[in-house]
């Protein structure tokens, strides 16, 4: 058994001073196949310590409903650092912000918009206690005085740039604390001296989040933590990508020569990322300041490897200052061989609102409810309304959260978009149907939106008359998947109109990684043998998503479905040799 304990000036490991050095991996970004791999290039490079946060709304996807296997197995991607000889610190929110949906907090939990978000409000912390103790059954038993891994456990993320609540913090601390937890508690804020100052609480271990002049910043850090280790939990070494903007990267010089001014000063650190990995299924999170940006499906991060666990110039920059601090194995990391490339010809497999309205369960209101009201962790809410307009009007809705697809009739009039703030569109006469096609696109992770509801809010109107009689059907992800799909034969010069599923098979002669070129689709969600690799969309940047190998069936027929939702030219997809996740900036 160690001891991991704070000293006046440095961590102490049974002691003795002691660095840490760390990279984040989020095993919830990571195909759990690929675990060991990462984990083991992360030692190569020269750490010491592996981070990853904990998603509440993965593991308690419905109140009381707890999973933590297969991809969520946080015991064993613990004991997978443990046996590469690494150190992992845990950093369980409930907050963790992440570019993740909703940072991390169950959509469930707000569905009643009174419940408290990151303060002290009773039925906020109770849902907290109940996921806490969860979480920490896995924690405790894995930290280091107890023969485990875990030297660190952080409380809440970068709380002092949301709030000022002590007692909301005072109220975590007490629950960690009350489950076990003996190692060192930690926060982590940007550093600013408010945030600096609202963040933490006496008891709680003060460290830091930026990517650049680190002398600087650790300063500013030194003036609200006056002892103990100085310690960057986040050393930001790229940045998240959104959809509609270059893809993020930045010098593995720069970068590297920060991070050696950093470790020159004797602080301890956390790459963030190491290895961002992928927001597979419908996981992104989205930014609003003032503009709402979903955040794209990879997580690359432009980090020391890439999203599909490749070095980059990064880690070998790294390893070189790291090289200068610590003791650094021989061994390096092989070589990746270019990816399978080849085709995939894609059939239009039928309009999705229908299989949708004749498969899941329809509820009928007078006017259009939102995701709360009617299925809080639908992907897509459907409503349609057998209504008639002799001429052409004007629609107009409250607001949209966060895309809607206007369907009369069955032809496709427009889509209203929520960063557009589009809130009217011009209908043509309309026969029998009204059709809204709503989707989540991602809920936003920082700051005061956390927690908001989604879909069309504050009705729906025809030349300013309330349209009533909906019929509404909610879908998630595996929902989608799971709808029946009509027959018919691959045309790869053909098309996929807008709301359609398609689908294709291939042969895959091993289950090497791929990368799945997407530019010849519009927007929607992909799968291959019913594993949801994430969104794709035509506006970028990415255009390929990856394809973890393991969910391959190496001999077998696989098959890729695609919900577009937009059009896409070519009813066609493929591998390609790389990834490209689009132009960066000049
Ligand atoms: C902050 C948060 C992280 C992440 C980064 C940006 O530091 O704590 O969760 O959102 O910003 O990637």
């Amino acid at each position: 058994m160690s001891r991991f304990t704070i000293g006046e000036r440095d961590f102490l490991l049974d002691g003795a001073p002691h660095r840490v050095l760390s990279g984040a991996i989020h095993y919830f970004r990571v195909h759990p196949d690929h675990w060991q791999d990462r984990v083991r290039k992360a030692r190569l490079m020269g750490l010491n310590t592996v981070e990853t946060y904990v998603p509440w709304n993965l593991h308690e996807p419905r109140p009381g409903t707890w999973k933590d296997s297969g991809p969520l197995d946080l015991g064993r991607f613990l004991r997978t650092v443990a046996d590469e000889g690494l150190h992992a610190i845990v950093r369980p929110g409930p907050y963790i912000c992440a570019e993740f949906t909703n940072g991390g907090l169950p959509a469930w939990l707000f569905t009643d918009p009174s419940v408290g978000v990151r303060r002290n409000e009773p039925r906020f912390l109770r849902a907290i206690r109940t996921y806490l103790e969860r979480v920490l059954d896995i924690v405790v038993p894995l930290q280091i005085d107890a023969g485990g891994p875990v030297i660190l456990v952080q409380v809440e993320n970068e709380y002092g740039a949301y709030g000022d609540d002590a007692d909301y913090l005072d109220a975590l601390t007490a629950m960690v604390r009350g489950a076990g937890v003996t190692v060192p508690l930690t926060t982590v804020d940007q550093p600013r001296p408010h945030m600096l100052a609202n963040g933490s609480r006496p008891g709680l271990h003060r460290t830091a989040s930026f990517g650049s002049r680190s002398a600087e910043r650790l300063r500013t850090l030194r003036l609200h933590q006056p002892t103990g280790p100085l310690m960057s939990s986040e050393y930001w070494d790229g940045w998240f990508d959104s959809w509609g903007m270059y893809h993020h990267t930045t010098s593995a010089e720069e970068s590297a020569a920060d991070l050696d001014t950093l470790l020159g000063t004797g602080a301890s650190v956390n790459l963030y990322m190491f290895h961002g990995g992928t927001n597979f299924g419908l996981t992104n999170g989205a930014n609003d300041k003032g503009v709402y940006q979903p955040i794209a499906t990879t997580y690359d991060y432009d980090a020391p490897l890439d999203e599909a666990g490749r070095p980059t110039g990064k880690y070998w920059a790294y390893r070189r200052v790291l090289a200068k601090y610590t003791e650094m194995p021989e061994e390096v990391p092989a070589d990746a061989a270019p990816a399978p490339v080849g085709e995939v010809a894609l059939t239009p497999a039928g309009f999705f609102p229908v299989a949708a309205f004749g498969t899941m369960p329809v509820t009928v209101t007078d006017t259009v409810p939102t995701f709360a009201e009617i299925r809080d962790d639908a992907a897509f809410v459907l409503h349609r309304s057998r209504f008639r307009h002799p001429s052409v009007s004007v629609l107009t809705v409250g607001e949209v959260r966060d895309r809607v697809h206007v369907v009369v009739d069955g032809h496709l009039v427009g889509v209203l978009q929520r960063e557009d703030r589009a809130t009217a569109l011009t209908l043509p006469p309309v026969a029998g149907e009204l059709l809204l096609v709503v989707e989540d696109q991602g809920r936003v992770n920082y700051g005061p939106r956390l927690g908001e509801d989604k879909g069309i809010v504050g009705g729906v109107r025809v030349d300013g008359a309330p349209v009533t009689g909906w019929e509404t059907v909610a879908l998630t992800a595996d929902d989608v998947i799971g709808l029946p799909r009509a027959g018919g034969h691959p045309n790869p010069s053909g098309s996929i109109p807008a709301l359609s599923l398609a689908a294709g098979t291939f042969e895959a002669e091993d289950a090497r990684d791929r990368f799945l070129d997407v530019s010849s689709l519009g927007k929607g969600v992909a799968w291959i043998n019913g594993f949801c690799l994430g969104r794709y969309w035509s506006r970028g940047p990415q255009r390929t998503l990856f394809v973890p190998g393991p969910v391959l069936d190496p001999g077998g027929e696989n098959t890729l479905v695609v919900l577009e939702l937009d059009t896409a030219p070519a009813a066609l997809a493929g591998f390609v040799a790389d990834h490209d996740l689009g132009p960066v900036e000049d």
